[in-house]
């Protein structure tokens, strides 16, 4: 900054040198003779002869089937940027998710670009900074440098890992600026990307690649089965962990279940797939409650919505409402059959050739029933379903695909998703609930302030489904018995 000014510009109009700068100018204080001891006396430590990531094979069959879909347009997708927190320090970076499924690289800053070449095919160059730089002082002076954030692949060992050509990054703005014929970017990760396509791009059809990539995850292969089971079993241990310490929680907050929770994803995966929401007592009721901030009491039940993330970038979504007592009263169990009930339905549904409403629709006419049989709502069960009445406690869809992101294929066309049919290979969540506020006058009292979802997650096979969640109980009597085992 200080550079810009001309010499004439007084010195009270001087801009005041931050703290940093004062205390060190730009990269100051580093003499000759230290640049010179900084620069030399490293051992080679370029890695040899590495095997390809186990997605590798996987994330070449995806380009090609997305190069078969763009004939002839250069296809971008990069990988986002480190955001800011706060000043100088960021959010934990997460890679987007086109990137990730079609290259199974993770850095900041990378860009994938498909190249038309031929007729019909593309050839794939992925972009990324090389290691750190040790002539210019980079990888110790620079805050992103191999001494301050850790070592980076080189290119070479990227290449390897991954099965992809790769090239700097630093040049992939004036290459693509320099591009010809039609350009495709995936929005919304990296501005520096975007602005060097800005006369090259449409809206429309961005659009198209983004939905492809949303829908092209629609059906998981073997490799993202696996992940996604992972991520539940890890899950499942994460649930576990979370009822051994509820005395805890309960002589502090619903912060320490999160805690808790966290505590299991970060150490066998990469983070919690979405907030952790930890609910206790009428924060149930609360859809996507993550303050977590909330008394947890003996009487009261918990809803626990948590998801582990595999180092892959693979996520579980699962809840269970449990009883912080170890055992339901009458009105909660009440409410919880039904709930299990309606999930029973919903989880039937759910088969190749079904439609996907169809899981929604088996588990709203569950509960709509209930409602009925305890005289919230007047029937027929008919009625109440054609004119939607039961969301008034039901609140949400039954369920979504899962994958990579919590709400999967979020981009999907709706024929493609919602009006679409199950195929083998679709993972998704089936979890209905009934949630009565406090504050709900239309219901009796004992009703008001529970709030009850189960969810899990259910992979769709050649001949119906298979609960990847089944590893934690559902019934409420199974629940009571795991919980008593699990308290000792
Ligand atoms: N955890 C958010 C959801 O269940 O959709
Ligand atoms: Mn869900
Ligand atoms: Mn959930």
């Amino acid at each position: 900054m200080a550079d810009e000014l001309t010499p004439e510009t007084p010195e009270e109009e001087q801009p005041k040198k931050t703290h940093k700068q004062r205390k060190n100018g730009l990269y100051p204080g580093v003499s000759d003779e230290l640049a010179e001891s900084m620069r030399t006396g490293w051992a080679d430590t370029e890695l040899h002869g590495l095997e390809p990531i186990a997605q590798a094979s996987h994330t070449a069959a995806r380009r090609a089937a997305l190069s078969a879909r763009f004939p002839g347009d250069r296809l971008v997708v990069p990988a986002g940027r480190l955001k800011t927190r706060s000043n100088d320090t960021e959010y934990p970076f997460r890679a987007a998710t086109e990137y990730a499924y079609l290259t199974g690289d993770q850095t900041e800053n990378g860009v994938l670009v498909l190249e038309p070449a031929g007729e019909t095919g593309h050839t794939a160059t992925l972009y990324l900074l090389p290691r750190s730089d040790r002539e210019n002082g980079e990888f110790w002076l620079s805050g992103q440098g191999e001494l301050w954030v850790g070592r980076r692949h080189s290119l070479t060992e990227a290449e390897q890992l991954l099965g992809i050509p790769v090239k700097d990054v630093r040049t992939v703005a004036d290459e693509l600026k320099e591009a010809t014929g039609p350009v495709r970017v995936v929005r919304g990760h990296d501005s520096v990307v975007e602005a060097a396509l800005t006369d090259k791009v449409t809206g429309e059809r961005d659009e198209e690649l983004r939905v492809y990539l949303s829908e092209a995850r629609a059906v998981k292969d073997d490799f993202e089965i696996g992940e996604l089971q992972k991520a539940v079993d890890s899950t499942v241990r994460g649930f576990e962990d979370v009822v051994k310490v509820l005395d805890k929680a309960e002589a502090t907050s619903e912060r320490y279940i999160e805690g808790t929770f966290f505590l299991r994803a970060r150490v066998e995966g990469n983070d919690i797939g979405y907030g952790s929401i930890c609910a206790a007592g009428a924060h149930a009721c609360t859809l996507h409650w993550v303050r977590n901030d909330g008394a947890v009491r003996s009487g009261d039940l918990l809803l626990l919505d948590a998801g582990v993330e595999t180092h892959s970038l693979y996520t579980a979504d699962v809840t269970r409402t449990l009883p912080i007592s170890g055992r339901y009263s009458e009105i909660q169990r009440k409410i919880y059959d039904a709930v299990y009930e309606s999930q029973e339905a919903g989880i039937a549904a759910v088969k190749p050739g079904a439609k996907f409403r169809d899981f929604h629709d088996a588990s709203q006419h569950v509960l709509a029933e209930k409602l009925v049989e305890w005289g919230l709502l007047e029937g027929p069960v008919e009625r109440v379903l054609e004119l939607g009445l039961q969301r008034r406690w039901t609140l949400h869809g039954t369920g979504h695909m899962l994958g990579m992101d919590v709400h999967d294929c979020a981009a999907a066309r709706t024929e493609a998703y919602v009006d679409g049919t199950l195929e083998p290979g679709m993972c998704l969540t089936v979890e209905p609930g009934l949630y009565f506020q406090a504050d709900d006058l239309t219901v009796p009292e004992e009703y008001r302030g529970i709030g009850v979802r189960i969810e899990d997650d259910i992979l769709v096979t050649e001949d119906g489904n298979r609960n990847l969640s089944a590893g934690l109980p559902r019934q409420a009597d199974e629940v009571e018995a795991w919980m008593a085992h699990l308290k000792g």
